[in-house]
């Protein structure tokens, strides 16, 4: 093990992040200047803003993660950044500024996944035995990972519709509540006392695959139906069979393939992963299996740059780096 300091760059969406982060292991210092009071008023994030503040925030970010972690540019052994997935303007604006100090200061660059990231973030805190599986949940994303070994990733099942997050604030936004609205759901869901029964999309009996549109237009039908008879919506029971369902089938998914595939750990990672249902009865079925569960804590769940450091710790061992010529990729594959 190497105990390298890493300054880690993370822009792909509405969170300005900066990290050091040593050994990957160790966080020195993690700043994050979150958008989200500006893109609340439009009900979610728009792009063009998105780039603009990254822009406007992106050097006091950079300047506070380094004078909190007591270090100068000096002590930096590499530069991480996000390449991918995310919006182009937004991850262009990290990837300008970690290739700008990687020349400045000679250093090596390293390109990163947003989602190796969201995974890596258990690294922080977990050791991670191999093979393990990651089920990765975010406003982007809906994943399980076969993790075969350190660095290895094999995507098994993914959303064909809506990411998981993408659901939660869309049901959200038709119950009136502000982006981002998957927190606003989970408490709604945690203190409703009745609870209106909604599909689950299972899809084909082998698939790892999920589907959430289905539902989410099952809660709007309810919703209209409600309305068109002039009735009284019961929001929390509505918001409770919206996350009994979502949580139903990405428990049982993620359950199975850990069995099938032999699989050590479950990591639970993404935005998502600070839903408290979703923490609750995944903690209590893989206890009532005998599955170890890995889950970061809350402020590691979402968007961050220290897990953007403790991803490209793996490319720093391996001396993957890449050259000034690394382009913003928005459809990065894992
Ligand atoms: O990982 P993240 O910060 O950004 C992406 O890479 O997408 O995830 C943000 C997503 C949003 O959709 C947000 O509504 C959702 O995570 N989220 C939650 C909860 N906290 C955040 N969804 C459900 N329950 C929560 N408690
Ligand atoms: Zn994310």
């Amino acid at each position: 093990t190497t105990n390298e300091l890493l300054l880690a760059i993370e822009t792909s969406c509405d969170e300005t992040a900066v990290s050091v982060v040593r050994g990957g292991r160790e966080i020195v210092s993690n700043v994050i200047a979150s958008q989200i009071q500006t893109h609340e008023q439009f009900g979610g994030v728009v792009p063009e803003i998105a780039s603009r503040k990254h822009v406007e925030s992106i050097t006091l970010v950079m300047e506070q993660a380094l004078s909190e972690a007591g270090v100068t540019f000096r002590d930096l052994s590499a530069i991480a950044v996000t390449q991918g997935p995310g919006l182009v303007g937004a991850l262009l604006v990290g990837i300008v500024a970690a290739k700008s100090l990687a020349m400045a200061l000679e250093l090596p660059l390293i390109a990163t996944h947003h989602i190796a990231g969201h995974i890596y973030a258990n690294r922080l805190v977990h050791e991670i035995e191999y093979p393990s599986v990651a089920l990765v949940v975010s406003g982007g994303h809906t994943e399980l990972v076969e993790l075969e070994r350190e660095g290895s990733f094999r995507i098994i099942g993914q959303t064909r519709d809506d990411a998981v997050g993408e659901a939660y604030d869309k049901v959200a936004r038709a119950l009136q509540f502000p982006y981002p609205g998957g927190p606003h759901i989970d408490r709604l869901a945690m203190e409703a006392l009745g609870e209106i029964e909604l599909p689950r999309a299972w899809l084909e009996p082998d698939s790892y695959d999920f589907s959430f549109s289905g539902l989410k237009s099952a809660v709007l039908a309810v919703i209209n139906q409600t309305r068109m008879k002039g009735g009284e919506l019961d929001k929390g029971a509505l918001a409770r069979g919206f996350q009994t369902s979502v949580i139903h089938v990405l428990v049982e998914k993620a359950i199975r393939a850990v069995r099938e595939l032999g699989a050590k750990q479950l990591l639970l990672c993404g935005g998502v992963a600070a839903n408290k249902g979703l923490r609750a009865a995944l903690t209590a079925r893989c206890q009532a299996e005998g599955i170890s569960l890995l889950v970061p804590p809350l402020s590691l769940c979402t968007d961050n740059a220290a897990m953007i450091g403790a991803a490209a710790h793996l490319k720093w061992k391996s001396g993957e780096f890449t050259s000034l010529e690394m382009k913003a990729e928005p459809g990065l594959s894992l």
